[in-house]
């Protein structure tokens, strides 16, 4: 199994961090291939509680290279606290590798993404407000800055010229905000350089040599398959691509070397920032799934939005990605319930329907069908086989199994490592 993606099948926040910490153990190289400092991974060891944002949760396990990819947006300041934050704890961070080709979240970027954000009101994407979409339209734009720039100080001035350019025409005409000076981006980001330097590589060429020496390589996703820029709920998404492919473009190996990609599902749904959420709860059990998850966004700070769990968009990511089997986390939650509603369709305007329609405008009229599945009141958190769960939560694994399309490898009952049940040899 040379290399396998793990990815978020909902809207984020699906237990990522978890997973990928689980099989950091058994792999050589834990790579995330996208997004950046919007992206807070929790992995728990023992008593010690991890929040990552752009390091890999492979950071955490001594045996593994973690690596950031081409595909990643880096902000230089939070990666250096990252570090550093780790290493007062212990931690060893000096295998880390990190792309020269990725881009740099300048803090010209972090300023448009608040400001663009504060002049959309009312129509706002809700966005972590950490430079991601910005420095992304930067990228395509061809104005971008990549980490490999900072070596080049006449280079750097040149393109942070380029970038500031229109930035500040915007910044001044339309915002009615002071320009920023290319100067002063030009120093900040310098005074980068050096402490990056150690761990800059050509992580193309590390990865793909690491793949023809049978090494196993781990993909990790940020954010999940419908915040994805292509196949989300546009324009209510993240501004790259989560889903399987953009392992690919954004770590820079062929589609012909990944052989499992598995998705990461909670039992339940949440979302956080805008945009539609067919099943969320305005109820006391949306309260009771926020105040029993702990569902509270690790970046933000933010409550995120609680609904039951909807086998629409698990087909869907099923779909989207090649799903070879989910990792369904987070089944202690929902002890307690005596009946656990699951949505396993639409009615939009009227009519039934299975799929998750493309049509934007469909998607907010989509009202659940929900089938209701009896719940369970015995504490599951301290089962370690199917075996040990009780009947109704074993129905209910099974049920969404059927309806999301893939197999469930392996069953979360508690943040911790060992809470974890392990079905098809997952690890
Ligand atoms: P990520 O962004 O996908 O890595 O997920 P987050 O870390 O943002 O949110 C998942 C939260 O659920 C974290 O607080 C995890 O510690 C916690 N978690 C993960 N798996 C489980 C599980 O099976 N049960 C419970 N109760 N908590 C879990
Ligand atoms: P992890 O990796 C949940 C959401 C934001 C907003 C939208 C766009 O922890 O699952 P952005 O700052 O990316 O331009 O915001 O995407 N979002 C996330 N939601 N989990 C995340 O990451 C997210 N990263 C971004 O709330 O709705
Ligand atoms: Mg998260």
């Amino acid at each position: 199994m040379p290399a396998l993606v793990l990815l978020g099948a909902q809207w984020g926040d699906e237990g990522k961090g978890k997973a990928t910490d689980l099989l950091g153990g058994s792999v050589d190289y834990v790579v995330r291939y996208q997004g950046g400092n919007n992206a807070g991974h929790t992995v728990v060891v023992g008593d010690q509680k991890y929040a990552l944002h752009l390091l890999p949760s492979g950071i955490l396990s001594p045996g593994c290279t973690p690596v950031i990819g081409n595909g990643v947006v880096v902000d230089p300041s939070v990666l250096l606290s990252e570090l550093s934050g780790l290493n007062e704890r212990g931690v060893d961070t000096s295998k880390l590798l990190l792309s020269g080709n990725a881009h740099i979240i300048t803090p010209y970027n972090v300023t448009v993404d608040k400001v663009t954000e504060r002049f959309l009101g009312k129509r706002k994407i809700g966005t972590t407000g950490r430079g991601i979409g910005p420095t992304y339209a930067d990228k395509i734009n061809r104005v971008g800055i990549r980490v490999q720039d900072l070596y080049d100080e006449s280079i750097l001035t040149q393109k942070v010229e380029a970038a500031l350019d229109v930035k500040n025409q915007i910044l001044t005409k339309l915002y009615n905000r002071r320009a920023m000076a290319v100067d002063q981006a030009v120093e900040e980001l310098l005074g980068y350089a050096d402490k990056l330097a150690p761990y800059v590589a050509d992580t193309v060429l590390v990865i793909n040599q690491a793949l023809e020496e049978n090494k196993v390589v781990l993909f990790e996703g940020g954010q999940g398959t419908l915040l994805d820029i292509d196949h989300g709920t546009y324009p209510f998404v993240t501004s790259s691509n989560p889903t399987a492919g953009g392992a690919c473009t954004g770590a820079g190996v062929g589609p012909t070397k990944i052989s499992r990609v598995i998705g990461i599902l909670k039992a339940y749904t949440t979302r956080v920032g805008a945009g539609p959420f067919p099943t969320e709860l305005f109820d006391e059990d949306g309260e009771a799934l926020r105040r029993i998850g702990g569902e509270r966004g690790v970046t933000t700070g933010r409550d995120r939005r609680c609904g039951w769990f909807d086998a629409v968009i698990a087909r869907y990511a099923t779909r989207v990605n090649g799903l070879t089997d989910f990792f369904l986390t987070k089944l202690d939650v929902l002890t307690g319930w005596e009946q656990i509603p699951v949505c396993v369709a639409y009615e939009i305007d009227g009519k039934r329907v299975e799929e998750l329609p493309y049509s934007q405008t469909d998607f907010h009229h989509a009202k659940p069908v929900y089938e209701m599945l009896p719940g369970w009141s015995e504490d599951i958190s301290k089962a370690k086989s199917f075996a040990d769960l009780p009947k109704n939560a074993q129905n209910y694994v099974k049920a969404l199994e059927e309806m999301s399309g893939a197999p469930i490898s392996a069953i979360g009952v508690g943040p911790g490592r060992d809470e974890t049940i392990e079905i098809n040899s997952f690890l």
